[in-house]
């Protein structure tokens, strides 16, 4: 397809927000305009499609929007595009306002629904923004890198009052599929002992042992990061205070984790893959997946890598036996 039959694109953010998701647009809106395209911003990502939430976007409604966390498109999570009715009908709303392909920036549910609209002829482009990392297609997503230096600052902070103290602490971090947050988080922080939705066996007795031999060896003070998805941090923090006799709390990180200023990775990835996927569009290549895999920028069949499967790193699951438990 050549260049001159996309005149408008539309782009939008959907699904959890991850610090990166304005730079994105920003570099959608600008790239385009540049090669001599309209853009359109959709508010409130598939949810506000649906309700037509439309605005033209010049280069210069993207000002001051890089450092920002955030979506300034806003975000939300649709059940009635969801439905088969729901894509006809987003499709249709499209058709209507003249836009001829669509940037769908989020995660595995937004790369879900970009996949459902180019099924029923919808030129689409998807670029990952999620801090849960959780998209198999890509090692890198946006928001990623700032939510895991968010969530290692904290919890620095609270190794400096657990140690204080001598504490057991039970830092839980985002993730309710995913464990990479905590995975990244226990590793910088020195944790001694990480919890992952992958792994773990929900058998604390073993835990509490490890904590026990740890004792033993002098150790009172522990950090345990957990995850989201294993959850629970209360009232394991309760049963390991009960059987080690060290005070023990739970803290958990929450929503600040998604928020705040974008690290500059995040911020110059991000628009990386805007551009890309403009120039995916523009080179008549739809229905693709704008990821990073091996140190590059690609792109691939948006089907295809919604198919593909991930483990969690064997590299970086050793560490958290043999590196992060290690007290002698
Ligand atoms: O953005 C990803 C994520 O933070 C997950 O870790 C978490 O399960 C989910 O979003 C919670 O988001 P919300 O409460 O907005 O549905």
């Amino acid at each position: 397809m050549a260049d001159h039959e996309i005149k408008t694109i539309g782009v939008l953010t959907s699904g959890g927000d991850a610090p990166g998701m304005n730079a994105a647009v920003r570099a959608v809106v600008r790239i385009g305009a540049q090669r001599g395209l309209n853009v359109v911003g959709i508010r409130r990502g598939y949810a506000g499609l649906l309700k037509e939430e439309m605005l033209p976007l010049a280069p210069k409604d993207v000002k001051d929007i890089i450092e920002r966390g955030g979506t300034f498109l806003y975000t939300a999570r649709s059940k009635a595009f969801m439905e088969k009715e729901g894509v006809l009908q987003a499709a249709e709303i499209l058709r209507k306002h003249a836009i001829d392909a669509l940037v769908c920036i989020g995660g595995d549910g937004t790369f879900r629904g970009a996949l459902a609209l180019s099924k029923v002829g919808v030129k689409v482009a998807a670029v990952p923004a999620t801090i849960d990392l959780d998209l198999a297609c890509t090692d890198y997503t946006i928001g990623f890198d700032t939510a895991v230096n968010t969530a290692m600052e904290a919890i620095d902070r609270i190794r400096d009052t657990s140690m204080s103290h001598e504490r057991i602490s039970i830092i839980e971090v985002m993730g309710r599929k995913a464990g990479y947050i905590a995975l990244w988080t226990g590793i910088a922080c020195g944790a001694e002992d990480i919890l992952l939705p992958e792994t773990y066996d929900y058998n604390d007795r073993a835990l509490i042992d490890r904590i026990l031999e740890r004792l033993k060896a002098g150790k009172k003070q522990n950090i345990i990061v957990n995850a989201e998805g294993v959850g629970q941090s209360e009232s394991l923090a309760a049963r390991i205070e009960n059987l080690t006799g060290i005070e023990t709390r739970a803290t958990n990180l929450g929503y600040m984790q998604r928020g705040g200023s974008p690290t500059c990775k995040d911020r110059v990835y991000a628009s990386l893959m805007g551009e890309r996927a403009v120039s995916l569009l523009l080179e008549g290549r739809s229905s693709r997946a704008v990821c990073h895999s091996g140190g590059e920028f690609i792109d691939m069949d948006l089907e295809e890598a919604l198919q593909m499967k991930r483990e969690l790193p064997a590299n970086f699951l050793a560490l958290t036996t043999d590196l992060v438990r290690q007290y002698h």
